[in-house]
C-alpha cells in the first residue's frame, strides 16, 4: 500500500493532509533582537512543568534570534488574523518588518504580544533539539492569556488557511 518516499515534495503533500492550528511567534533576545513567524508545527509537551513545542527550519531567517531568544510568545490565531499569520511568513521582511504592519504591545522582557488573539503562552525557550534540517525548540511557559473572540481558529490543511467545520463555541470560563 505505501510506496518508496522519493522526494520532499511528496512528503510535504502527504504530510499537509494532518490539520493544523496556525501561531504566530515572536521572540526577543537580552540584546533587542527581534523575531515574528507563523508556525503551525507547535504542539504541547508537559503539563508539570508546562513545556511547549514548536519546529524552526535552521534556513529561516528568524533562526538565529530565536535560538538565543530570552523569551518567546506563542500565539494562537483564530479566523479573524489570517492577515497576521500571512505578514508573518512574508519571506523578505525581517521581524521587526513584520511587527510593523501588526498592532503589538510589550510582554514580559518586551517580547511583542498581539492583541485581540484568543490564546497567547509565553515563556523562557527551554532545550533546543537539532533534527534533520529544523531545531525541536521547547518553551517553558510562565505567562498566559485566555480571551476566546468567538471566531473559530485559523487552520492550515492542504497548503490552505481554512478553518475547522466545526467551531465549538468556547466562552473562555
Ligand atoms: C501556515 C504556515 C505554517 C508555518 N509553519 C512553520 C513552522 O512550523 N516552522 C518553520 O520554521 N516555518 C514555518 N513556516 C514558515 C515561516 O512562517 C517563515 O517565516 C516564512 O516562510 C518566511 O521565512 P524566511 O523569513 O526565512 O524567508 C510556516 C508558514 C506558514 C504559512
Amino acid at each position: 500500500m505505501t510506496e518508496p518516499l522519493l522526494d520532499s515534495t511528496r512528503f510535504r503533500r502527504v504530510c499537509g493532509q494532518f490539520p493544523t492550528g496556525v501561531t504566530a511567534v515572536t521572540a526577543t533576545t537580552a540584546d533587542g533582537r527581534v523575531a515574528a513567524l507563523t508556525v503551525n508545527s507547535f504542539t504541547s509537551v508537559s503539563l508539570e512543568p508546562a513545556k511547549v513545542l514548536f519546529c524552526l527550519a535552521d534556513s529561516s531567517s528568524s533562526f538565529p534570534v530565536l535560538i538565543e531568544a530570552e523569551r518567546i510568545a506563542i500565539h494562537i490565531l483564530s479566523r479573524d488574523q489570517e492577515d497576521v499569520a500571512r505578514r508573518f511568513a512574508t519571506s523578505g521582511l525581517s521581524g521587526a518588518e513584520r511587527l510593523e504592519g501588526v498592532g503589538w504591545t510589550p510582554g514580559p522582557d518586551g517580547v511583542p504580544l498581539l492583541p485581540g488573539t484568543p490564546a497567547i503562552l509565553a515563556g523562557r525557550p527551554g532545550e533546543i533539539i537539532t533534527s534533520g534540517d529544523h531545531a525541536i525548540i521547547l518553551v517553558a511557559v510562565d505567562h498566559v492569556h485566555l480571551k476566546p473572540t468567538g471566531a473559530p481558529a485559523l487552520s492550515f490543511y492542504q497548503g490552505r488557511f481554512t478553518t475547522p467545520v466545526v467551531a465549538a463555541p468556547d466562552t473562555g470560563a
